[in-house]
């Protein structure tokens, strides 16, 4: 492995999602010995291809698929706790080792209850064409309630059993007046509640821990720590699209509150982004090709949710909002990913500026109004063809596609020292 990754590294999505973190942070923990997640909850999925088998994360650190990790679930998280057990099992069911000593989940981690979900759809569905297009996994509603303070449901709250009971009768109640009056829905049963998360908690003790403590008792121990964040910064809730955003800091600026970590525990930050663009869900999208070009890229990409198999808008390269995430998050190497799904095109395009109103913007601004009124300026580059899937230097890819790389890392300012040109493990370039 590269010089590039000693010390600990936190891996980033640079654009909307989807960009293929969990191959990247697979390929990465080989070498590491603690993997971390620190935001999002279950509306995340990270897909491992180990040989013929393909396995989708929604909550589980991808570290599980490595022997001798350990793997951490950070306070930033929001855990569905029906999720989590799914998933637990059918991998436990497939033959990955998954037990309390190589999974931690934090004691200070928010739950996701069933009126969080309830509350999204019904928000969703009375938003219509307008809504954020969540992936209705109760997330927003979840972090809400973690603001709000005296609704919200911990993980320690279901260690504490002897006062969960009277909690989840309040909070139910109170819930069930709110939603009975905004979407008049029929009530929920806190009992029946109350019962399932208590069972929850019972199953769920002996992974509980301080998720926190582990990390800075590693981190003095020397071993080496991998950040798994989920999501991107332009879905940051700060820091990326807004309001058409997911609720958690899922840009690189997260992690120190999302696990629990002081800044001097980080040295790498590794980016990941597309060789084009894609977005789910509603909110501008500049580089958009709705025609041909972004059929084209989503078929051959597999465009289509890994959470919620919705079909992703697919558009031509960003790199105006790629030196923002880049400068942003401190990025101090790129991964590039899916430069295979490109071949075949005549010609490939990158977007290096905006037009707003005539006059040329020399950054990117994460402002709704100024980014859905902009006119993308494009450099055109010549295209190349044939299957590089079987390419294992950087030097064997056709002469357009290293053109294409070389300019691409030129404008956004960042080395890419990772080149991603298919799903398996191995086909992976380090330059
Ligand atoms: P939520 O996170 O379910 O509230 O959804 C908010 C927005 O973030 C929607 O546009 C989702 O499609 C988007 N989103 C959330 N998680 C991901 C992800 O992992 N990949 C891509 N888009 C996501």
């Amino acid at each position: 492995m590269s010089t590039l990754f000693q010390g600990n590294t936190c891996v980033v999505g640079l654009q909307w999602g989807d960009e293929g973190k969990g191959k990247i942070v697979d390929f990465l923990a080989e070498h590491a010995e603690v993997v971390v997640r620190y935001c999002g909850g279950a509306n995340a999925g990270h897909t491992v291809r180990i040989g013929s088998e393909k396995y989708a994360t929604h909550l589980l650190p991808v570290g599980v698929f490595r022997p001798g990790v350990l793997n951490l679930v950070g306070n930033g998280v929001v855990l569905d706790p029906a999720v989590l057990f799914a998933e637990i099992d059918e991998f436990v069911g497939r033959g990955v080792v998954i037990t309390p000593e190589n999974l931690k989940i934090s004691y200070k981690t928010h739950l996701v209850m069933p009126y969080h979900m309830q509350e999204d759809a019904a928000r969703e569905a009375k938003g219509g064409k307008s809504g954020i297009g969540t992936t209705k996994r109760g997330i927003g509603p979840t972090y809400a309630d973690k603001m709000q303070r005296t609704t919200a449901l911990r993980v320690a709250d279901l260690i504490h059993e002897q006062n969960l009971k009277s909690k989840i009768e309040m909070v139910v109640t109170e819930r069930n007046k709110v939603l009975k009056v905004l979407y008049d829905m029929p009530p929920l049963d806190w009992r029946e509640i109350f019962e399932t998360y208590r069972d929850y908690g019972r199953r769920m003790a002996p992974y509980v821990d301080d998720v926190s403590h582990l990390l800075i008792q590693s981190w003095k121990a020397g071993k080496r720590i991998l950040f798994e964040g989920a999501h991107a910064v332009l879905l940051d809730v700060d820091h990326g699209t807004y309001p058409y955003v997911t609720s958690s800091n899922c840009s690189s600026l997260g992690l120190f509150t999302g696990a629990g970590a002081p800044p001097q525990l980080v040295q790498n930050y590794l980016g990941i982004m597309k060789a084009y663009s894609t977005r789910v869900g509603g909110g501008p999208f500049p580089t958009e090709q709705d025609n041909e070009i972004g059929n084209y890229i989503r078929e051959r990409g597999n465009e289509y949710g890994t959470t919620t198999r919705r079909p992703r808008r697919c558009g031509w390269l960003d790199c105006m909002a790629l030196k923002y995430s880049v400068e942003l998050c401190g990025i101090t190497a790129v991964c590039i990913t899916l430069l295979d799904v490109l071949s075949g095109l005549d010609h490939v395009k990158i977007c290096t500026g905006y037009k707003h109103k005539g006059v040329t913007l020399d950054y990117f601004r994460a402002d709704m109004d100024t980014l859905a009124d902009v006119e993308p300026v494009y450099e055109i580059l010549p295209g190349w063809r044939g299957n590089i899937s079987g390419c294992h230097k950087f030097e064997e890819l056709p002469r357009e596609a290293q053109t294409y790389v070389k300019r691409v890392e030129q404008i956004i300012g960042a080395p890419i020292r990772l080149v991603s040109v298919g799903p398996d493990r191995n086909a992976t370039i380090l330059r």
